[in-house]
């Protein structure tokens, strides 16, 4: 598929926002990842204002790239019980894939920022957002438009020497 061979991460973005459509396609192909048990135990939160995008950038350590992207999604675990409680993390990275792959596909550039883990970020979310339900963050993802127009372009990471056929 053309989507896996060319998806880079991009971290420097054209100053264009995403629209809110291209926002919610993303979010669709995040939802239609497979996750354990079919638990689904995501939330989202999908930005394209720029001033919530500078606001994040600064606050949050290891999301500076954010202040000059188009667009953020961030993915949370909902606090809830799930069935699979200890797959929720790989369901988050499930969901991750398929909103870069699908970013990819519309020529949007996208960033994984690793969130899962990491106090400081998840404290510094948290206290951006203020959720009530307390939903646990997860994966920043952040979107825009590649600044270098040969930014999606294929890198081949084939290695014989880590794979056996049999
Ligand atoms: C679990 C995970 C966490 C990552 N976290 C970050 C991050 O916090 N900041 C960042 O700039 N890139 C992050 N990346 C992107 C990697 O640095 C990147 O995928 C890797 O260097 C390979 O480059 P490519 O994505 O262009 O193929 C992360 C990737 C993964 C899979």
């Amino acid at each position: 598929m053309k989507e896996i061979k060319i998806r880079r991460s991009v971290r420097s973005f054209e100053d264009k926002l995403l629209s809110d459509k291209e926002l919610e396609k993303l979010v669709r192909a995040g939802m239609q990842a497979p996750s354990a048990r079919n638990q689904q135990p995501l939330y989202y939160i999908a930005i394209n204002k720029k001033e919530v995008l500078k606001e994040i950038s600064e606050k949050v350590p290891g999301y500076k790239m954010v202040g000059e992207a188009g667009g953020l999604i961030i993915i949370f675990i909902r606090n809830e019980e799930h069935p699979a409680p200890k797959q929720t993390e790989q369901d988050a990275s499930a969901a991750t894939q398929n909103i870069l792959l699908e970013a990819t596909h519309l020529g949007i550039g996208s960033c994984w920022l690793s969130t899962f883990h990491n106090e400081a970020k998840q404290e510094a979310i948290s206290n951006y957002f203020k959720l009530p339900e307390k939903h646990l963050p997860a994966v920043g993802i952040a979107l825009g438009y590649p600044k270098d127009k040969d930014a999606l372009k294929f890198i081949d990471r084939y290695n014989k020497d880590w794979v056996k056929y049999i």
